[in-house]
């Protein structure tokens, strides 16, 4: 489903925007460059040189996690490790089988196709990719009724890398097809800081070390986040503070004006933590009443909202509904 207008609207939003394109530039394109996600990072190189030396595809692999976290980025390095092709698709854009078939047709042996947003797939077009991933060929019906034809074509052997929210989202037959499967987790602040320091060089803007850590501290653990967050401070120092130096004192009142708190929420977060506490005294609450009670659907609730929140440990999923801790009602009650 698409994210709902004000989603995409907050500053603070994990969805790609337009104006995010300049990301492209600094995007790393060698594990080496790429910050943080040690543990993923160590497996897929050491399945990479595998591939490599035995001169085989790489054996597919799914990459889960909120969004912004680099999923995009990572399988472009991948590709560009292995030495082929990248092609880049989204589970919605593909609606028919015939947009697979030419999709997969037209790949050279080795190379990746990378699947965004993969458990949005259609099932019909899911069905024939089961064939392609395990066999590397494809069984297209022909025609309809009786005079309808099964046809075989072989493709060459490719690996496919999805991403997804969460990896419960995806059947498990499609699931089970991936002979690597990576979380991305939130990234840690020192990794932000050094995400902010190098974005800062190609935006061309001078911060200091505790500029940049205040900016990392309020990010959301998401390098999407971060360096959205660096643009507008960067707006902020030039206009408001005539200089071309992100101190922390500027980018905190930036970050403040902005309504980001302390750790990174926004008034939307605050909302969300203060309508469970008032409205419903702080009982566990279904996510789909709390998607109603703050206008928002009830996937962005659980893919941008309390991922977040629950790592903070301001939110806790119990089998009765979510519920707000002791540390969530603290920090509400502090800030008000
Ligand atoms: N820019 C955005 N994400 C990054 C990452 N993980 N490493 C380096 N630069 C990045």
């Amino acid at each position: 489903m698409p994210r709902k207008t004000s989603e995409f609207d907050r500053i603070i939003s994990q969805d790609e925007q337009s104006a995010d394109s300049w990301q492209l530039s600094l995007r790393p394109r060698k594990l080496s460059e790429y910050i943080g996600q040690d543990r993923a990072k160590k497996n897929l190189s050491v399945y990479v040189k595998a591939a490599l030396n035995r001169n085989e595809a790489l054996d597919h692999v799914l990459l889960y996690g909120s969004p912004g976290l680099g999923k995009t980025t990572l399988a472009g390095i991948i590709a560009n490790e292995l030495g082929v092709n990248f092609r880049q698709t989204s589970g919605p854009a593909i609606e028919r089988q015939g947009d697979l078939a030419s999709l997969l047709t037209n790949l050279q042996p080795r190379d990746v196709l990378f699947i965004d947003e993969i458990h949005r797939l259609p099932r019909v077009v899911e069905e024939i990719l089961y064939s392609a991933m395990e066999d590397f060929a494809l069984d297209i019906i022909i025609g309809k009724g009786p005079a309808a034809r099964s046809l075989r074509l072989d493709i060459a052997p490719f690996t496919l890398i999805g991403a997804t929210t969460r990896a419960g989202l995806i059947a498990p037959p499609l699931r089970d097809r991936f002979g690597v499967i990576e979380h991305l987790d939130f990234y840690d602040t020192n990794s932000l800081v050094e995400i902010v320091t190098r974005a800062a060089g190609v935006l061309s803007i001078e911060i200091d070390s505790d500029g940049a850590r205040e900016i990392a501290k309020r990010s959301r653990g998401t390098p999407r986040i971060a360096n959205r967050l660096l643009k507008r401070v960067r707006d902020f120092a030039q206009i408001e503070e005539n200089q071309n130096l992100i101190t922390r004192e500027i980018a905190d009142r930036a970050l403040t004006y902005l309504e980001i708190d302390e750790v990174g929420l926004d008034r939307t977060d605050r909302n969300m933590l203060q309508t469970m506490l008032e409205k419903f005294s702080g009982r566990p609450v279904g996510l789909e009443t709390i998607a109603a009670a703050i206008s928002e659907s009830t996937e962005t609730v659980e893919d941008v909202y309390e991922p977040f929140l629950i790592q903070l440990g301001f939110l806790m999923r119990t089998p009765r509904g979510r519920v707000v801790t002791e540390a969530g009602r603290n920090h509400i009650e502090g800030n008000r």
